[in-house]
């Protein structure tokens, strides 16, 4: 039988879940439904990451030990799955004991085999990516991902002799081409391993700096580097070495990872598991970022997409067929929700649904609501079917979604034009009930393969699609190219559906849905040294008029510099851009809050006609607004990428 372990990174817990995690998750869900659909025997893992620095400065930042800040994030990612249908076999954490014992095993067995040494070694470390960077990956010396300094740490060490695997991977990529796919992704790590001479991999830390991870089975002095111990979680969960899964999965394992993660799935996991006498895995499946309006997500900028929002708001078939449709897997995307409304109302509504539904009317004037059967039927239609059904199965394997569906789409579009050119009322009018049933049999046929094609996809709606064919069971896709007339005639079917009604284009991105609220109301505060104006007014104490609300020239910028201020520890002197010919002064009270690094680059809302005025020395022109919350001081920020001045109202 054949068989099919599919993987998603496992991720952070420094955040909660947003887009992106969904996007990849969505992504495994829908290659592992179609991996069963196809008579596989099936294995999908997904799990969290929670030792490492990013962990103990996130769990610090919100004043909690890392094991309990993991506990809490963790769970989050936990509950989502099965919020967005999401069929994983196992969760793992790299907190659990299974795993710190694989991860003993892996260290033990590659230091007794001699390609674990000790050394020292000085580089450039970026906490965001949890690894040294190489001076060439640096851009101007910052990471060109998280656009920080990284920091410069020289000390004693254990390093993995990596460099000795460097031709040995090169030799592996070049006779299995597809080990690293889309073929942009296998470029880029032929020219980085072609570039460069791969440096040894500094594996441990010093528990003198860092405790939270797993202690190296051959010095208790040093805790492992979190890559080395992540990357072990796909073994981990098969019960490496001995496991009966590691037997049976392992030899075909699938990875699946953005772009931001290539190098060590693509260098350092290899040649780990070559060092460990372990076969490589089979694919590494690479895709592009979602972008939103062309930026990257981010929380400064308070456009991270929350996946249950989504899929609260439109359904969460319309959420996923939008994410695998819209994505050409490999290059980044935008998300909008304009861009989700479009193809819902396009592909969803127009094209399939109103088909459908339109059919099972006929259906129910013409034949009473049952399938008719045929005695001949269409070959042109039999071959549009069978070709984008063989096109969807192919495409949809090769991880290739968006023209997977789009494939499928051109036989929803065909059966639309054979309707029309059928003309099935006139069939009726005209009394030639053979006929009709033909080719009313053939549209409903077709209509099945859609919907067998779509359950890894949309699995509810797709169910749904069969259930009201009359289709019982869940059925294969393994096969159906070749196919013809599955579906029973005498079945019967549903009078009428609205799986995919027309949805009204959002008024405003970003706007409410109806979740859960947030717990407690924060109190707005003001950040400058003078609080916020107190004006008597003649409507009452604490109100005030529409009119002198207006007043308020209220205005979204961006955080260009940060400076603290030379005498007062409490203020800071930042530069706020709002798209004016020189970035404003504001002297704002938010020292003890926020570190320089940490305003930089944020956007912020500012009161932006306060009269000018000096405090201690320096003139601010302008107010940063900020919310008090229990752990500190949040900036009040759009909900979506603004142009730096844009008024708010
Ligand atoms: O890197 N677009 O975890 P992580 C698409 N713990 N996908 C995105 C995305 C975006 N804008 N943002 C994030 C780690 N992702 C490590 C992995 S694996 C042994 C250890 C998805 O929380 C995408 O899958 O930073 C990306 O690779 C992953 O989240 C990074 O998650
Ligand atoms: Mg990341």
């Amino acid at each position: 039988m054949d068989r099919f372990y599919i993987t998603t990174p496992i991720y952070y817990v420094n955040a909660t879940p947003h887009l992106g995690h969904a996007y990849t998750t969505i992504v495994a869900d829908s290659m592992a439904r179609y991996s069963r659909a196809m008579g596989r025997d099936t294995y999908f893992l997904t799990g969290t990451d929670e030792h490492g620095d990013k962990i103990v400065q996130a769990a610090e930042k919100g004043g909690l030990t890392p094991r309990a800040y993991a506990d809490e994030i963790s769970g989050h990612f936990k509950a989502l799955w099965p919020e967005l249908q999401i069929t994983n076999d196992d969760f793992i954490r790299t907190t659990e004991p299974r795993h710190v014992r694989v991860v003993q095993k892996l260290l033990q067995r590659i230091f007794d085999q001699g390609d674990i040494y000790f050394g020292e070694y000085g580089g450039h470390y970026c906490t965001g990516c949890e690894r040294f960077l190489t001076e060439k990956e640096l851009a101007d010396g910052l990471c060109p991902d998280h656009k920080t300094a990284p920091e410069y740490i020289a000390e004693k060490n254990y390093f993995f002799r990596m460099s000795k695997y460097q031709q040995w991977l090169l030799d592996h990529i070049a006779v299995n081409p597809d080990f690293i796919r889309p073929e942009r992704y296998r470029s880029e790590v032929v020219s980085m391993l072609e570039m460069g001479v791969l440096e040894d991999l500094c594996i441990s830390r010093p528990k003198s700096r860092l405790t939270w991870g797993i202690e190296l089975p051959f010095d208790t002095d040093y805790v492992c580097y979190v890559w080395f111990d992540a990357l072990a979680n796909y073994l981990t969960a098969l019960d490496w070495p001995d496991g009966e899964k590691f037997r049976r999965y392992w030899p075909v394992t699938q990875h699946l990872v953005a772009k931001d993660i290539l190098k060590p799935h693509a260098v350092f996991w290899p040649t780990m598991l070559k060092a460990a006498g372990i076969e490589p895995y089979r694919h590494l499946n690479v895709h592009g970022y979602w972008l939103v309006k062309e930026t990257k997500m981010s929380k400064s900028l308070g456009n991270v997409i929350k996946p249950l929002d989504m899929s609260w708001k439109y359904g969460l078939d319309t959420f996923r067929y939008f994410l695998l449709r819209e994505m050409k897997f490999g290059n980044d995307a935008s998300f909008s929700e304009e861009a989700l409304v479009a193809r819902r109302n396009s592909d969803l509504a127009n094209d399939l649904g109103n088909l459908f539904n339109r059919v099972l009317a006929m259906c129910q004037k013409y034949f009473s609501g049952v399938v008719p059967a045929p005695s001949a039927s269409d070959e042109d239609l039999k071959e549009l079917a069978a070709n984008a059904v063989a096109n969807f199965v192919r495409l949809f394997g090769n991880c290739q979604f968006s023209q997977a569906l789009e494939s499928l789409w051109e036989l929803v579009r065909g059966l639309n034009k054979h309707v029309d050119s059928q003309a099935p009322w006139a069939l009726f009018r005209d009394g030639r009930m053979d006929r009709l049933a033909d080719v009313m049999y053939g549209v409903l046929e077709c209509l099945r393969k859609v919907a067998v094609c779509l359950v890894p996809v949309m699995p509810h709606a797709a169910s749904e699609m069969l259930a009201q064919l009359g289709v019982v069971g869940s059925p294969a896709l393994d096969g159906e190219a070749g196919a013809w007339g599955l579906l029973t005639p005498g079945n019967q079917l549903a009078a009428s559906s609205t799986l995919f009604p027309r949805i009204d284009p959002p008024v405003q991105a970003g706007a409410a849905c109806p979740g859960p609220k947030k717990d407690k109301a924060a109190k707005p505060a003001a950040a400058t040294e003078a609080g916020p104006a107190r004006t008597e007014t003649p409507c009452g104490p604490g109100l005030v008029e529409f009119a002198d609300f207006q007043k308020l020239d209220l205005r979204v910028g961006v955080v260009r510099e940060v400076v603290r201020h030379p005498d007062a520890d409490r203020l800071l002197l930042v530069q706020v851009d709002l798209g004016e010919e020189k970035p404003r002064q504001v002297v704002a009270g938010l020292a003890e809050f926020f570190a320089p690094e940490d305003l930089a680059g944020r956007q912020v809302v500012i009161v932006a006609n306060l009269a000018p005025r000096k405090l201690r020395g320096y003139e601010s022109q302008g107010m940063i607004l900020v919310v008090r919350t229990e752990q500190g001081m949040e900036l009040l920020t759009a909900s979506g990428p603004v142009a730096s001045g844009a008024k708010v109202s």
